[in-house]
């Protein structure tokens, strides 16, 4: 098998675009609601973004530079993370569209804003799940040369989670039903609705 290998100081891979968000791929997308505080809505897709811990509940998304929802978030110490499904995809991109700050994303796309039962910010009424999340650490991860990256990297616990009994089948969530969408490099996208089973090996006691 030909492979190659590039030092990612100069980035040197040789291919017309950068490969990595095609290498670590496919990336859940969160799509984070918040308000400033002044109340202005935001609403923004964040593809680094996952749930780190189930115990307790918790997710985390990167921003590259310090964008509106971290400045909100800061402000605010909440968020909610919707997860996007396939007929939401048009309202996901264009919620994504370099627009001043006092632009509501809400407004801009259709989406219903549904405030938080338990945070002061809005989720999207027309999304399969919402997670409502009180931010527990903002920070810029370090590099390796003593430096920060350019990098916001936002971690909320999850509170509250709004589910949609559509996508519910036997009591699972059913993601043929759900459809959920996720992030793969340059223009790609994947549903992951291609959904097999896999059973975790036992172990036989010793
Ligand atoms: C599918 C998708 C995933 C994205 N993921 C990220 C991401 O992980 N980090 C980031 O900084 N921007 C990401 N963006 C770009 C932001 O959505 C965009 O910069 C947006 O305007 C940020 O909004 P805000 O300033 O209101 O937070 C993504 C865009 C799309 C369409």
């Amino acid at each position: 098998m030909s492979k190659r290998f590039y030092t990612t100081d100069s980035n040197q891979h040789g291919l017309p675009h950068d490969p990595f968000k095609a290498i670590v791929a496919p990336r859940p997308i969160g799509w984070i609601g918040t308000k400033g505080r002044a109340g202005i809505r935001n609403l923004a897709p964040y593809s680094f973004f996952n749930a780190i811990s189930d115990s307790p509940k918790m997710v985390m998304f990167s921003s590259s530079g310090h964008k509106d929802s971290v400045r909100n978030i800061e402000e605010t110490g909440v968020f909610t993370a919707n997860l996007v499904s396939r007929n939401l995809i048009d309202q996901m991109n264009l919620s994504s569209a370099l627009v001043a700050y006092d632009v509501d994303e809400f407004s801009l796309t259709g989406l219903t804003p549904v405030d938080g039962e338990l945070v002061d910010a809005p989720y999207v009424g027309e999304a399969y799940a919402a997670l409502e999340c009180r931010m527990t650490d903002v920070y810029r991860p370090k590099t390796v040369d003593g430096g920060l990256a350019d990098s916001w990297v936002v971690f909320g616990q999850v509170m509250g989670i709004h589910l949609s009994d559509e996508i519910l089948k036997d009591g699972n969530i059913d993601m043929s039903l759900a459809r959920p969408v996720a992030r793969m490099g340059y223009m790609d996208y994947c549903e992951g609705s291609d959904a097999f089973q896999l059973a975790r090996p036992k172990v036989p006691a010793a």
